[in-house]
């Protein structure tokens, strides 16, 4: 994006009011401030999107999509950063120079653009490849595997022929330089044979984004060779972590879980099924970081994991990965087939709804799992298994639900609820005499997240108020530095926007250029528009602004004197001093 100026940027954006700009696409209603409309980046029929006028910027409450009015456009439209500067300019009538717009410049722009457009192209060569004559093999095993043409576009299935420069030979034709391919990931290279194809004599899976962006492949052999599967490497567009495959089609599917399998054939035999919130983690474990970008869109995952022995591991590895994410897991049951692509395929769509319906809690799969390892003929080791599932039990937090996931485990195993309740207590007893208590139950420990999670929120309403208005970015300036927020994206937001105050005009949409990561964007735009206490009058302001500066202010310090060297005086005499500074504070406002 580097090739546009910043004026001609601000030019048009200030031509291209936000509200104006978002009511072309959706419904807008005026409340309060500002304006909530339904979010169409998201599942919803409720109006949680807001679009605040004075910042120009909008932020989803629900699934987090936020920006200015360039995001917008580029997310709506499925377009990148130039593309929607030129659909913003023509609609406001701005002229754009003629060589901003040329291939080369383009090309110039960043990596990322450069490699998302080769990836583009080699998903049409293998989409094209595929029904040429050369792509008869791959069409026949697509075909054998009972997949329509018309899912085998909507994935847009490829082929890679037999020979092994073929889209090589096509990129380079496209102008692409050797050390731009290397960067695909689309090549190997060796020293006998130079640079070739990664993927030959396979049926080929795009990988795309949330945004129908393609961003890396899934190539699998035909037959049995080996590897199955070959996945693109991680690339400066494809990280595997942060991507599910599915998921710009599941999205959307208005349907109230997600389902997440194993494989691109299972997430795609799914789809054709009807069940189209189906998605899969990309030949590697489910992440961290996956099930929260799934908590956006649902609140509920339901796991179909092959019914062998890695898949069960893998299911229980997930598990806790979901609840941490404040999503509820269930898992469905396959037996006696492998995955649900052979599941579909022998019983139809019908009965694999019938095994959604009974899908089973997370909580006592993990049960049964844990049966599994005792012997209930032997009293000791019966006794052992109570103790078990009296531990896990303690996991959930005292009170209605742990009582009633203790009622519900009591009548399976044939006791009361009492007799359970009772072996939880005692246990719970032992274990926080012997300090062995999950992290989560560990007081100290909670405690110590809660007032971080608190200088967090500290940080992010004095963003809120920095981004407000000009007047109170002055005044929130004289007292509060950049570095002393320690929050990383906080720091960098407070940084940009002390700029701003210092060259006269806050700006709040215009500092979205300064984040590429989308998660990084939406964090932001939460700040944005995150809500200030409402206050009246200037005594009142400044009450509750003193006590978020010295939040702030103190989280900072606390930060400090954690990380420094305890052996360094002059560091701790600033920290006391800062201390004492901060005693002292009075903040008043002009
Ligand atoms: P089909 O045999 O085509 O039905 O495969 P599947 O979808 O049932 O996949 P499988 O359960 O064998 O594997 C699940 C997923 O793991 C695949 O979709 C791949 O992402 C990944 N995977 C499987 N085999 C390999 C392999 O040999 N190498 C790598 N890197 N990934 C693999
Ligand atoms: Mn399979």
């Amino acid at each position: 994006m580097g090739f546009y100026s910043q004026d001609l940027l601000e030019e048009i954006r200030s031509r291209s009011d936000i509200v104006d700009v978002i009511s072309g696409y959706v419904r807008l209603q005026k409340k309060g401030s500002n304006y909530v409309g339904v979010c169409p980046f998201h599942n919803d029929r409720n109006p949680s999107m807001s679009v605040n006028q004075p910042r120009q910027i909008y932020h989803c409450f629900s699934c987090g999509a936020g920006g200015d009015v360039y995001k917008f456009v580029m997310e709506y439209e499925n377009l990148t950063f130039p593309e929607a500067v030129k659909v913003l300019a023509d609609r406001a009538g701005v002229e754009l120079p003629e060589q901003e717009f040329s291939k080369e410049a383009r090309q110039q722009a960043d990596l990322k653009a450069q490699i998302m457009e080769m990836n583009r192209l080699a998903a049409k060569y293998y989409y094209y490849t595929l029904r040429q004559p050369a792509g008869k093999t791959g069409l026949d095993y697509l075909l054998g595997r009972q997949l329509s043409q018309e899912t085998i576009r909507k994935f847009g299935l490829g082929y890679a022929d037999k020979y092994s420069t073929s889209l090589y030979q096509y990129l380079k034709s496209k102008g692409y330089s050797d050390q731009l391919l290397k960067e695909s990931g689309l090549m190997q290279v060796d020293e006998k044979r130079g640079m070739y194809d990664k993927f030959w004599n396979r049926v080929i899976f795009p990988i795309m984004d949330i945004h129908n962006r393609v961003i890396g492949f899934g190539g699998r052999v035909m037959g049995d060779g080996k590897p199955k599967y070959l996945n693109s490497p991680e690339t400066r567009v494809f990280d595997k972590s942060r991507n599910l495959y599915g998921l710009n089609l599941a999205r959307l599917s208005r349907k109230p879980n997600i389902i997440l399998c194993e494989g691109y054939m299972d997430v795609i035999a799914m789809h054709q099924a009807g069940f189209s919130q189906a998605v899969a983690s990309l030949g590697t474990a489910f992440t961290a970081q996956q099930s929260v970008i799934l908590k956006r869109y649902t609140g509920e995952v339901l796991l179909t994991y092959d019914s062998d022995e890695a898949g069960v591991r893998a299911a229980l590895r997930a598990i806790p990965i979901l609840k941490e994410a404040g999503l509820a897991a269930k898992i469905i049951n396959m037996e006696p087939y492998k995955d649900p692509d052979e599941f579909i395929k022998a019983e139809g769509a019908e009965n694999f709804q019938k095994r959604i319906d009974e899908a089973e809690s997370s909580f006592f799969f993990e049960l049964r799992m844990l049966e599994r390892q005792y012997d209930f003929r032997e009293p000791e080791s019966k006794t052992a298994f109570f103790r078990a599932l009296s531990e896990k039990l303690l996991e959930f937090e005292q009170g209605i639900e742990r009582n009633n996931y203790i009622e519900a485990a009591a009548a399976k195993y044939h006791l009361t609820g009492e007799q359970l309740k009772r072996m939880v207590d005692q246990t719970g007893e032992r274990l926080g005499g012997l300090q062995r208590t999950p992290a989560p139950a560990n007081p100290s420990a909670s405690r110590k997240k809660k007032t971080e999670d608190g200088g967090l929120r500290s940080q992010r309403l004095l963003i809120t108020w920095m981004s407000s208005g000009e007047r109170m970015l002055r005044n929130i300036c004289r007292y509060v530095e950049p570095e002393e927020f320690t929050d990383p994206l906080c720091r960098r937001v407070a940084e940009l926007l002390a700029e701003q105050q210092a060259l006269g005009r806050l700006n709040p949409a215009a500092l979205f250029q300064q984040f590429t990561e989308e998660e990084e964007q939406q964090k932001v735009s939460a700040m944005f528009h995150g809500t200030i206490p409402d206050l009246s009058g200037r005594e009142e302001e400044e009450r509750a602004l003193q006590e978020t500066i010295l939040r702030v202010k103190q989280g900072s310090i606390r930060w400090q004197t954690e990380h420094m060297d305890p052996n360094n005086a002059e560091m701790l005499r600033k920290i006391v001093q800062r201390r004492r500074e901060i005693e002292k504070l009075h903040i008043s406002l002009d």
